[in-house]
């Protein structure tokens, strides 16, 4: 098999040892399967670990796409004869096998285990993959928004949806290896839709090391129940450490939360926007727009040294300066050619004519900059700029680093510092104001708060969702702080004052 079928069918063949230590930990937990199910069985390694350690099994069944690998499972399970377990090994394809029907007469408890394909349906598109439900299959499905998200979603996510399904409301136990991220949706989508879960468990496990996957993974086991709902996953730092728990996860209010304890602890912070969160400004195209300075001239990232006007010209912090530093300094700077979003751009050629041939010589790279925001723009734009991004002080944190730390930013060399789009922050008019609610942030009541939403494993873990969840003059009230607190609202009577006072003080252009 080459490369792209292996990727295209996720043939990455699960390790006896693993799958020994999958059955071991349920075998510890007191499941003792009638039926075992493997809907990609693969080799076989979680066949032959199951008939290893589960005495009394009926039934054990699996099934895989390719007609190798079910030889070789058939060759594993053979050596188990003989057995009680009747066992039927089966070339089929998963996707087009009538699963309700399969299951009817399967004795319970049943087990539903294994480890399903790791692969998009948007890496499969661009292996020109046919390896994928039927488009009736699951555009007809009800709420495929919630399993698809933006159209993008793992096999594994699919076949984890079916299965939690299958089993839903008898007496089963779902054991499978999954993307930590995937096995998250996959319980979200199930217990917003109800289903009778009894227990969830993840066990994290070294995808690195089993699979040379550099992505967080884990076991997923879901056991379900004719009566009994619980809405929370037990996450466990090891798939060898049974019963040391670290975390809880689960449903609220029909959203997922991170750490069940910190929200239960604050959620009566939740509330209102005080203080508008803002992002950083985008511009996708660094080589161009951003600069060191080396003395009165400016270097690009091609390297090239280019005479620009300041006028256009801002002080940068980059994610990892705000996330690397309490007291972070600009290492860069950006070339930020609107005020607006939208701002007519024809002017920079009579403000600041070197700026705009500065700008007409790498026109070609930015007009090919692919980000939908760019279209139909004024040429050279930029976005997620306005009033707010040229606040004189700022409170910020990166969306990308896993540290919950607050910055205060100040201006530098004269001029307001900007943040790139990793970043968010609060604008405030003064040092005394930032240095104030970046206290508040910063206490460890709202790292509390905060933690009970942010999944840490995520790409970008903090987003802004996540902190305009937090009502800062409740969090004043609770750290006895209000009275401050209410003095810096004062100065803002109306919400939209807010990022108008900026353009005013800082006079940027
Ligand atoms: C990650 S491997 C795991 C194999 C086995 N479960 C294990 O743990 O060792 C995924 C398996 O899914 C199988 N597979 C991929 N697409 C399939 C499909 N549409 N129907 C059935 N099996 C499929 C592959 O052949 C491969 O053996």
């Amino acid at each position: 098999m080459n490369n792209k079928q292996k990727r295209e069918f996720g043939d990455f063949q699960t390790p006896i040892e693993l799958a020994r230590k999958v059955c071991s930990l349920l075998s510890q937990r007191g499941f003792r399967p009638a039926t075992i199910l493997e809907p990609s069985c693969g080799e076989g390694s979680f066949l032959q670990a199951c008939l290893e350690h589960f005495t009394g099994v009926q039934s054990l069944v699996g099934i895989d796409i390719n007609e190798e690998h079910v030889q070789a499972a058939r060759t594993v399970a053979a050596a188990f004869a003989p057995t009680a377990a009747s066992i039927k090994v089966m070339q089929a394809d998963f996707f087009h096998l009538n699963w309700p029907s399969v299951l009817e007469s399967m004795p319970q408890p049943i087990l539903v285990i294994g480890n399903p394909p790791w692969i998009t349906n948007a890496e499969l598109g661009s292996l020109k993959s046919s390896n994928l439900p039927d488009k009736s299959n699951y555009h007809d499905y009800r709420g495929i928004d919630a399993i698809t998200g933006k159209g993008n979603f793992d096999i594994s996510e699919w076949l984890l949806n079916r299965a939690i399904e299958w089993i839903d409301g008898g007496e089963a136990v779902l054991a499978m290896l999954c993307k930590t991220s995937v096995a998250r949706k996959a319980l979200h989508y199930a217990w917003k839709r109800g289903q009778h879960i009894q227990s969830s468990d993840m066990y994290a496990v070294d995808a690195l090391t089993y699979f040379g996957a550099s992505v967080p993974a884990c076991l997923l086991v879901v056991c379900s129940s004719a009566s009994v709902r619980s809405y929370d996953c037990s996450v466990h730092d090891s798939i060898e450490e049974y019963g040391a728990e670290a975390a809880v996860f689960g449903l609220r209010e029909r959203r997922l939360v991170a750490s069940i304890p910190s929200f239960e602890r604050w959620k009566h912070l939740e509330g209102e926007e005080r203080y508008k969160w803002r992002s950083g400004i985008k511009h996708d195209c660094a080589k161009v727009m951003e600069f060191s300075k080396e003395k009165e001239s400016y270097r690009n990232g091609f390297g090239e040294l280019v005479d620009l006007e300041d006028t256009y010209l801002f002080p940068l912090l980059k994610s990892s300066d705000i996330a690397n530093s309490h007291n972070p300094r600009p290492s860069r700077w950006m070339l930020v050619t609107q005020q607006v979003i939208g701002e007519n751009t024809d002017q920079i050629r009579r403000l600041a004519p070197q700026t705009w041939k500065y700008l007409q010589q790498h026109a070609d790279l930015l007009s090919r900059r692919a980000s939908s925001v760019y279209h139909n723009r004024p040429k050279f734009s930029v976005f997620g700029v306005g009033d707010y991004s040229f606040a004189p002080w700022k409170v910020a944190i990166s969306g990308f680093y896993k540290n919950l730390a607050f910055s205060v930013v100040g201006p530098h060399a004269g001029k307001p510092a900007v943040l790139d789009d990793t970043c968010y922050f609060l604008v405030c008019r003064t040092e005394d104001e930032a240095g104030f609610l970046a206290r508040l942030v910063n206490s460890e009541i709202a790292t509390d708060f905060f933690s009970a939403f942010i999944f840490w494993d995520h790409k970008r873990p903090i987003t802004l969702d996540i902190l305009r969840r937090l009502d800062l003059l409740r969090l004043a009230q609770e750290l006895n702080v209000e009275e401050a607190m209410c003095k810096f609202l004062e100065l803002y009577p109306k919400k939209s004052d807010q990022p108008m006072l900026f353009s005013q003080n800082v006079g940027v252009l």
